[in-house]
């Protein structure tokens, strides 16, 4: 079993540059089976999440291929058919499927996705939002049946801007027959990577504010397109220089998209400065306690809360931490509290009292984002520290190891079976 080993309070510094968005990858990555050509899909991340989603677009027949930071998709000559249950258990983005294979076969059966366990997270809204366009569904014995009526479009309200239903109704209204107003859309910016790289393939699409209007064509092209970086693993660097200390300087983000995390880091008394494609945090003296609200974009991302509770742990002061998209997501505060974290939890808000300093412990990972505030903590901890489950880290990190390591920090991966 795999481990990262651990010893804390070397002062992280640095530049890292950041790599493609797992969260951008899958909808492309998924929305290649509507292409029936070659899509060649560049600054792909090199993670387990984006191996079954390859898998995935195999057992449809698609062929995908690995070359470098590329990934190239082949959806000429898809066969369709029903996807293997063990690979839809093992990815959550398994639904973003759905409005592509019903583009392309006229019908899908998808069993129930996996992913990290932080929610109930329902998918109702996608299922709701494909029917107004023509898709009837049917969910019995627990696998997701449907089947593509008509193309028509139609003007939609989503309940809550969720990303994936945001994605799936975009991606079902591209050849949809008419102009299909979709509002209180998700505005996360790996959207409008989903929407550039439509786009380019034939699409119109276009956003106003949380509208988003698509206007149906009847074919789309193969291409190539390179994915949107990673806001959130830019944003785990960052959170983690301000929870160990330091000087680091991410690079190759957009700064819009992690000013929600810039201003709270600024809250906590952290150095932040931003340039064009860079934000930099420093931090030497005391971290101040700051309270957090997660939100959809442009609030503070849910992916970033755990993290920032992390720093919270070591910060002076209360810092009480609401997660408000994900019912679920503080259960990794458990954990946090093995290092010596004073953190309160009931049904609500986790409240975070900061100590001086963390100590060394052995933590398990039981989710991605969860398993990244393990890890920062871990660096801000005195002593040695095991954090487990990388199963989850690396679904959404691509060896979180070498990028602390290169910013100073103490870390390696080691094997339980290593010397055994
Ligand atoms: C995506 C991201 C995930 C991120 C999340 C919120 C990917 C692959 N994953 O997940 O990293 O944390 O956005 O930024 O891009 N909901 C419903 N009904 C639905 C759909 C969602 O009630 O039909 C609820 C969910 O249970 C959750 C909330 O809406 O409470 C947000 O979910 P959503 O925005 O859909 O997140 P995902 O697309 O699953």
């Amino acid at each position: 079993m795999e481990y990262l080993q651990i010893r804390g309070r070397r002062p992280l510094t640095g530049t890292c540059a950041v790599g493609g968005a797992k969260n951008a990858a899958l909808p492309l990555m998924a929305a290649a089976l509507m292409i029936p050509g070659e899509t060649v899909l560049r600054n792909v991340p090199d993670l387990s999440d984006v191996e079954v989603m390859a898998s995935l677009l195999r057992s449809f027949g698609v062929s995908v291929k690995r070359q470098g930071d590329a990934v190239v998709i082949d959806a000429s000559a898809p066969s369709g058919g029903e996807v293997p249950s063990s690979l839809t258990g093992m990815l959550r983005a398994s639904t973003l499927l759905l409005a592509p294979a019903l583009d392309r076969f006229g019908e899908v059966a998808l069993a129930p996705a996996g992913g990290c366990r932080i929610g109930e997270r329902p998918v109702d809204l996608h299922l709701r939002g494909m029917s107004a366009l023509g898709a009837s569904f049917d969910e019995g014995g627990g696998v997701i049946r449907g089947k593509r009526q008509r193309r028509r479009a139609a003007a939609i309200c989503l309940d809550y801007p969720s990303v994936g239903a945001t994605e799936n109704i975009v991606m079902a209204a591209v050849r949809a027959r008419g102009r299909t107003v979709l509002k209180n859309a998700a505005a996360e910016p790996e959207i409008d990577d989903l929407c550039r790289f439509l786009n380019g393939r034939g699409a119109k699409i276009a956003r106003e504010g949380n509208t988003v209007i698509i206007d149906g064509v009847t074919s789309l092209s193969g291409g190539e397109y390179t994915v949107l970086p990673d806001r959130v693993v830019g944003g785990t660097a960052l959170l983690a220089a301000a929870a160990v200390g330091g000087d680091v300087t991410v690079t190759n983000v957009g700064t819009d998209q992690l000013a929600a995390v810039a201003s709270k880091l600024a809250e906590t008394s952290a150095e932040v400065t931003a340039a064009e494609h860079s934000l930099r945090v420093r931090r030497s003296g005391a971290l101040c306690g700051a309270d957090l609200r997660t939100m959809p974009y442009p609030g503070f991302p849910t992916d970033l809360q755990p993290p920032f509770t992390a720093a919270m742990t070591v910060a002076e002061g209360t810092s009480v931490i609401r997660e408000e998209v994900f019912e679920n997501r503080l259960g990794f505060c458990d954990e946090l509290v093995k290092f010596g974290a004073g953190i309160r939890r009931g049904g609500g808000p986790a409240v975070v009292r900061g100590v001086e300093s963390l100590r060394g412990a052995d933590v398990r990972a039981e989710d991605l984002r969860g398993g990244a505030a393990l890890t920062v903590a871990a660096l801000a901890a005195e002593g040695e520290s095991r954090v487990f489950g990388l199963r989850y880290i690396d679904r959404g990190y691509e060896a979180i190891e070498t990028m602390f390591a290169a910013l100073g920090g103490d870390i390696v991966r080691r094997s339980t079976e290593e010397g055994a």
